[in-house]
């Protein structure tokens, strides 16, 4: 499933801070990363609307923002959920049916891979083996471990966050 774009909620004021940090960090060197994670901890991660921002503002274009946003694996381009899904993928769980898992959380929010739900509650990810194989297949919900997990329990397993 495409991963739908999540409409973007910034205020003026955190647009305020973000320039204010731009104002203080401008004139030091290599001043693009930490502007970019200052705006990644204001917003909570960096979408496009964020880049254009600091694009207008350290005079820097768009492209060369969105390439470090995407290379770089500490910068989000998605915003997160208040509560983090992850379905293992691992062969373990995999053999036992966790793509049929992952694919009814999927329908049942929305949403797909890296993706989060327009109300902000839920992300959604898979992940490899969690050392949990015993238990395959496996769901994470933020720290709650979901084991030999079928797809008829992902409606009351979400509905415990909703
Ligand atoms: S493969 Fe899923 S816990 Fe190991």
């Amino acid at each position: 499933m495409e991963t739908k774009k999540i409409a973007f909620l910034g205020t003026a004021e955190q647009e305020a801070e973000l320039l204010a940090a731009i104002d203080d960090m401008r004139n030091l060197p290599g001043a693009l990363m930490p502007v970019m994670q200052k705006a990644q901890e204001i917003y909570g991660y960096l979408p496009i609307e964020v880049q254009e921002i600091i694009s207008d503002a350290m005079d820097v274009p768009i492209e060369k923002i969105y390439g470090i946003a995407t290379f770089y694996a500490q910068f989000n381009l998605e915003p997160k959920g208040k509560h983090q899904i992850s379905v293992c993928l691992g062969t373990a769980c995999y053999v036992k049916g966790s793509q049929l898992i992952f694919d009814e959380i999927s329908k049942q929010l929305g949403i797909g891979e890296g993706g989060c739900t327009d109300d902000r509650n839920f992300s959604l990810s898979s992940c490899r083996c969690v050392g949990a194989c015993g238990l395959a297949p496996v769901m994470l919900v933020d720290d709650d471990v979901y084991s030999q997990m079928t797809p008829g329990r992902v409606e009351e397993v979400l509905a415990k966050y909703a």
